[in-house]
């Protein structure tokens, strides 16, 4: 296996009104849930590592 960084998610830029829901649609292992759990702090570090950006609530 290849060893390196793999980018799960790369590049990411959403706006989230109050009171508002999104949803997030796309292809199997687009990044979907790794972009949710990123969101909430949940990625499982190590082996996860979110590398850059910012999230303001
Ligand atoms: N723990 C992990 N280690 C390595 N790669 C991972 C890990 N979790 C997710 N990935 C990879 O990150 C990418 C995005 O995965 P993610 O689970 O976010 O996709 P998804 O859009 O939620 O897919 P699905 O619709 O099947 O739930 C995929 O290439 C996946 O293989
Ligand atoms: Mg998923």
């Amino acid at each position: 296996m290849e060893e390196g960084v793999a980018r799960a998610v790369d590049g990411m830029d959403l706006t989230i009104k109050h009171g508002s829901t999104l949803g997030l649609i796309g292809e199997s292992g687009c990044g979907k849930s790794v972009t949710a759990f990123s969101i909430l702090q949940l990625v499982p570090s190590p082996p996860g590592r979110i590398t850059e950006g910012k999230i303001l609530f």
